[in-house]
């Protein structure tokens, strides 16, 4: 397969590209586009037949389900039953943007989006491409993150083109995403609402909007063991390290061992010497997050053995930053 690779300008996309891509959508094929967030693949998500393709593409487990992307609450909406109040309260603030709501489906969405739950992942992008493509299908899209199953989530089309070139059918490129990381998914299924996967939006924002309803889900969970069931592994062995830790004395001592070592940091202070890569973090958790699924792409490609990261503080964002590094360090 051919991929098309259409290049669009991410805040004033020419309708013209854009229905190229939606064209394909609805011929059942598979297109990747840019979110707020990491670059996503999708399909009709209406159309069994289109999202087992988005499936085949990844090489994703059939267990994993897909999230619906939408263009509207009202889209949205027609997929789920029993909305409570508090739910249109996060809408109303966070859409579009990067909270996902896993609701009670009803039967208008495919079981393969869902992998068999009664749940389904709701998501409104907050980029103008994605809306726009989505509004074009006049479909919702099924769609996950744009990268083989088991390497890191996209954040370029160059990223979704080294992984997926020649397996799906086109790319909409508007250039590198904002928030790097994933989008927080909540459960609205019954309170307390519970985060089961932290992201772009952090615990204390959704605490603002409804005090005392938000939850973190506890390690083991079964919704949570889902969301682990296909993580990213990355070829180097990820060593997690707390702020306070000698993290320069560690890097160093596999250094002198001759292995590949390569260090993240956050802020300014020691460096190791002798290692093959450094990465100094000067903005916080946010530059973190932006730079995260790039930091472990160059770790591979550096062929880096031993990557010790420094967690950032684990408020706000970093809390996001910190999950992703402490799921690629599982083995
Ligand atoms: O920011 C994002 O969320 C990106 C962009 C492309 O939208 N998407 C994304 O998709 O990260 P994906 O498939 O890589 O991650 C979605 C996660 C998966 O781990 C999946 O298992 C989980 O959401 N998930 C999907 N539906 C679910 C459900 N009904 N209940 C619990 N977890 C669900
Ligand atoms: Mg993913």
């Amino acid at each position: 397969m051919q991929t098309l690779h259409l290049k669009v300008d991410p805040d004033n996309p020419n309708p013209k590209i854009i229905e190229i891509a939606a064209a394909l959508i609805r011929e059942g094929e598979t297109v990747a586009f840019p979110t707020e967030t990491v670059y996503g693949v999708g399909a009709n998500g209406l159309d069994e037949k289109a999202v087992r393709n988005v499936f085949k593409a990844k090489g994703r487990p059939l267990k994993n389900p897909l999230l619906m992307h939408v263009m509207s609450w009202e889209q949205a909406s027609s997929l789920v039953t029993d909305i409570s109040e508090e739910v249109l309260l996060l809408v109303n603030r966070f859409w579009p943007g990067p909270l996902t709501l896993v609701a009670r489906a009803n039967d208008k969405v495919p079981p393969l989006v869902t992998a068999g739950l009664p749940t389904v992942g709701l998501r409104m992008p907050d980029h103008r491409v994605a809306l726009d493509l989505i509004k074009a299908a006049g479909v919702p899209v099924a769609a996950t993150s744009a990268n083989l199953s088991g390497r890191p989530s996209s954040t370029s089309a160059r990223h979704v083109l080294k992984d997926l070139n020649g397996r799906i059918a086109g790319v909409l490129d508007a250039g590198s995403t904002g928030w790097g990381i994933e989008s927080t998914i909540l459960d609205i299924t019954r309170p307390p609402f519970t985060i089961l996967r932290p992201g772009a939006v952090s615990r204390e924002r959704l605490e603002e909007v409804l005090p005392g309803l938000i939850a973190a889900t506890k390690p083991g969970a079964e919704e949570r063991s889902r969301l682990r069931a296909a993580h990213y592994r990355p070829d180097a062995r990820v060593i997690p390290v707390k702020p306070g830790e000698n993290l320069a004395q560690l890097a160093q001592a596999e250094a002198a061992r001759g292995k590949r070592v390569g260090v993240v940091v956050v802020g300014d202070q020691e460096l190791p010497t002798l290692v093959d890569l450094v990465v100094v973090i000067n903005g916080g958790s946010a530059e973190y997050g932006r730079r995260l699924y790039e930091i472990f792409r160059l770790a591979d490609s550096r062929k880096i053995e031993y990557l010790f990261m420094e967690i950032p503080e684990e408020t706000g964002l970093g809390v996001a930053v910190a999950d992703r590094i402490y799921e690629a360090a599982r083995r």
